[in-house]
């Protein structure tokens, strides 16, 4: 047990889903899990641990933005062993070559801040995925046909964003979309030696204002939970 996550050490799996949402993290669980059994209600923030095609695994929500992204990733990874850590969550697309309901696989991350620029101080640390789960969940993604962007996104600290002059440099600069956890995901990875990797549906659209009608989220959502699955395990026999 710690301080968030009130689960026994052996209940967490190496391999874990990290939805923003705690009640997306039910729904995976128990739409794609064998036997989910819930290990972690401290909070509302909902972790359950069930498996898939034979493997453990833990879909643990992560709550909104990088300071409670990083409470529940330094718990998992420093008390409970996890180590492949997967973000499935929602992001706004920022290209026109982009539409809701694609997918984002995002190779970096650009911030403004995270959790750890005090030890970073004036390094400009730049977050990246882990390239094997980054190639095995784009070859899942285009075995499944579903439409699939690789590369740059934000991770901000606002949804009500204030400063539409950063977001045209972001979209000036290729970045694909936008979201608030995956940079300090990419970045305690590489402190602690593990591998991570955000899978992203786009839910809205910052150029356009369209948004997915919630009647769709469940079906759009899925494609990602299934594409993270299937890259945490590319390399299982
Ligand atoms: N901004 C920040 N995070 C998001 C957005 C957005 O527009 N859409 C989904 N997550």
């Amino acid at each position: 047990m710690t301080i968030h996550i009130g689960a026994e050490k052996g209940d967490i799996a190496e391999t874990v889903l990290l939805p923003g949402d705690p009640y997306r993290a039910k729904w995976a669980a128990e739409t794609f899990l064998e036997n989910p059994k819930l290990v972690n209600n401290v909070r509302g923030m909902l972790g359950f641990t069930g498996n898939w095609k034979g493997h453990p695994v833990t879909i643990q929500g992560s709550g909104m933005g990088m300071p409670s992204l990083s409470i529940y990733v330094n718990e998992l990874i420093r008390d409970f062993g996890a180590k492949t850590l997967i973000r499935i969550g929602s992001c706004g697309g920022m290209q026109d070559s982009v539409n809701v309901r694609d997918v984002i696989l995002a190779m970096t991350s650009t911030t403004l801040s995270t959790p750890s620029r005090g030890i970073m101080k004036e390094l400009n640390f730049a977050p990246c995925a882990d390239w094997d789960l980054l190639q095995a969940a784009a070859n899942a993604a285009i075995a499944k046909g579903t439409p699939t962007h690789v590369g740059g996104i934000y991770s901000s600290d606002v949804f009500y964003d204030e400063r539409p002059d950063l977001n045209e440099q972001m979209m000036r600069h290729g970045i694909l979309g936008v979201e608030m956890e995956a940079a300090e995901l990419y970045i305690l990875a590489a402190r602690h030696k593990c591998r991570a990797l955000a899978v992203l549906t786009v839910s809205d659209h910052l150029l356009t204002g369209e948004a997915l009608p919630s009647s769709e989220r469940e079906s759009s959502f899925g494609d990602m939970v299934e594409i993270a699955l299937q890259a945490a395990f590319s390399d299982a026999a």
